[in-house]
């Protein structure tokens, strides 16, 4: 989710955007995926890519993204607004984005938010004096079977508690290297701890051996 309210124009940056060499190179690939005249569907690309180059989505940014894809720069800016993922203003070194939606909420998502005030020192929106972090809520990422869940980046953080989040928190605070995807070591979204069902391979017997299922037509009496 970004990290400002809704803007109604682009915020124009104080340092105007430019593609890089290895950013424009990369837009040329991309563009190169789409055919003749269809540009412009390069633009969720495109600005993707100049967000991870620039932090943000400037006005400038989307004045470079609508040159490169002949879009008229109104055009680009409805699609920035448009997708959350776009940051309409600038950002700290991190993005935490924290899940409040109801799964995460059952399973503590109101103690996630307040380890990042208690680490960060600031609320939804805002950034912390030390530019480590932007704190947003987010509308449910797509993990709830591994709530309550954070993303900072393009990295899910999952099964977490007050505790646990502190601690991740304040790595990303301090810039140390932390672990994403489950903080209880969980696999995937497995039970926790060991297996409850399926503890022994349906399709095999004792000796190994496949078993073939029982067709349908069989079992009815009709074969
Ligand atoms: S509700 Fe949080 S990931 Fe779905």
């Amino acid at each position: 989710m970004s990290a400002e309210t809704t803007p109604t124009a682009p915020a124009r940056d104080e340092t105007p955007f430019a593609f890089s060499e290895a950013s424009l190179e990369e837009a040329r690939r991309i563009l190169a995926k789409y055919p003749e005249g269809r540009a412009r569907s390069g633009i969720l690309p495109l600005l993707d890519l100049a967000q991870r180059q620039h932090g943000w989505v400037s006005q400038s940014v989307v004045e470079a993204v609508a040159e490169m894809t002949g879009a008229p720069p109104i055009r680009v800016w409805e699609v920035a607004t448009f997708y959350t993922m776009y940051n309409k203003a600038p950002i700290g070194r991190a993005h935490v984005e924290i899940c409040t939606n109801l799964p995460c909420w059952l399973r503590g998502s109101d103690e996630i938010m307040r380890a990042a005030r208690d680490v960060f020192g600031v609320g939804f929106g805002e950034t912390s004096a030390d530019g480590a972090a932007t704190v947003s809520s987010a509308e449910c990422l797509g993990a709830c079977v591994n709530a309550p869940m954070v993303q900072i980046g393009d990295d899910y953080y999952e099964d977490l508690d007050y505790d646990s989040a502190v601690a991740l928190f304040t790595a990303i605070k301090e810039g140390r290297p932390v672990k994403a995807g489950s903080q209880i070591d969980r696999q995937c979204s497995a039970p926790q701890g060991t297996p409850t069902s399926l503890t022994t391979d349906p399709t095999t017997d004792e000796g190994g051996r496949w078993i073939a299922p029982e067709s349908p037509a069989a079992s009815s009496g009709t074969a």
